[in-house]
């Protein structure tokens, strides 16, 4: 199976048209709170429903614009090409998008299906809260409202790229796609009240979060230079810029824990463990519900190593040499390692020479 002969990009509609008759996208998520009743049935998002949603919308008054930031000592001594571009503040939302740009005719249908399943992901970011919000139960109210709004802006990655999928294939149903990862995607550690990080420690949770924050920077950055559709282009721009301020946050998180120090071993371990999870069914299940319809369920079934595949052929593809190298400093700082350091070369071209070799299997099997 190819997983782009399902999708149904309509090219060549007119730009306006196609937005405007879309009406389910803008009632759906022009501004409105992400309700996941809405999608199951269940009321298991009462920390940062409506009300933070829409202390979200608040800070639209200050809201995004397009700004060249200088580059910070942090930022320079991970590398300079983690700023390049254009990027943008915190603070933006739905409306601050170009939609009227969308042009249909550059999207590409690989990189669409990696989007959605990118959608899926970010928008179940409440299960994290929840969990987050039980590890850090004793911390201060500044980190706990940090976590809120962590939160808030995975949800509005999610909503951000949903909508930008629908108007690209307008059979795409992001909500409905949503509804089944949810039902299907249950880690451990989001099914039970165990108030302790699987981490081992609230310093080793805060490791692994740098760890998820740096891949999706560089993911997002590697979009941001792979698409063509100008749309996407400012969404990619807009939500890596977020993820390195995710990455900052629990980085300065991690260096306030009142904790005792990780020894360097027990620190390589979480990242490496954490690294390792990225094959689990995570991005598998998020590709296989955004990418076969509900119709196609039965004559294709999931499996993780085939969907996993199918996933990797199309996000593998995005990455060049400075994204990984940039996502390995960036680790190498969150576990006390020189981000320039011989180790961080060393794992950059270990990790560069394992994904080439992910993405061509994945290429011959998807
Ligand atoms: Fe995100
Ligand atoms: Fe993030």
């Amino acid at each position: 199976m190819r997983s782009s002969a399902r999708i149904q990009v309509r090219h060549g509609r007119a730009v306006v048209p196609a937005i405007h008759k879309h009406r389910s996208v803008h009632e759906s998520h022009h501004g409105s709170p992400p309700e996941r009743e809405e999608v199951n049935g269940r009321d298991n998002r009462p920390a940062m429903t409506r009300s933070s949603w829409e202390g979200t919308k608040e800070s639209s008054l200050f809201a995004a614009k397009r700004v060249f930031l200088y580059v910070s000592a942090s930022e320079k001594h991970i590398g300079h090409r983690m700023t390049s571009g254009t990027l943008y503040q915190s603070g933006w939302n739905l409306d601050d998008v170009s939609w009227e740009c969308f042009e249909p005719g550059k999207v590409e249908c690989g990189l669409l299906a990696a989007v959605k399943s990118a959608a899926l992901v970010e928008y179940n970011a409440p299960d994290y809260v929840a969990y987050l919000t039980r590890v850090f139960r004793d911390a201060s109210a500044q980190t706990r409202a940090d976590i809120e709004q962590w939160g808030r802006e995975e949800i509005q990655h999610g909503l951000a790229l949903g909508r930008w999928a629908e108007l690209a294939d307008p059979a795409f149903d992001f909500r409905g796609a949503f509804a089944r990862f949810q039902a299907g995607y249950k880690p451990p550690h989001f099914a039970t009240d165990d108030p302790d990080s699987v981490r081992g420690s609230r310093r080793g949770e805060m490791i692994a979060r740098c760890v998820v924050e740096s891949g999706t920077s560089s993911f997002y950055t590697a979009i941001r230079d792979a698409a063509d559709e100008p749309v996407l282009k400012e969404i990619a721009g807009r939500i890596a810029a977020d993820e390195f301020r995710h990455y900052k946050l629990f980085l300065e998180t991690l260096h306030r824990q009142d904790e005792p120090e990780l020894p360097w071993w027990r620190r390589l371990l979480v990242a490496v463990t954490r690294v390792s999870e990225s094959s689990d069914d995570e991005l598998a299940y998020a590709y296989y519900c955004a990418n076969v319809p509900p119709a196609q369920e039965a004559a294709t079934p999931y499996r993780r190593r085939r969907f996993g595949r199918a996933y990797n052929a199309q996000a593998m593809k995005l990455y060049r040499r400075h994204h990984i190298a940039k996502l390995v400093q960036m680790v190498a700082k969150a576990i006390g390692a020189e981000p320039r350091g011989t180790l961080a070369r060393a794992a950059s071209a270990m990790l560069w020479n394992v994904l080439r070799l992910r993405a061509s299997l994945a290429r011959g099997t998807a």
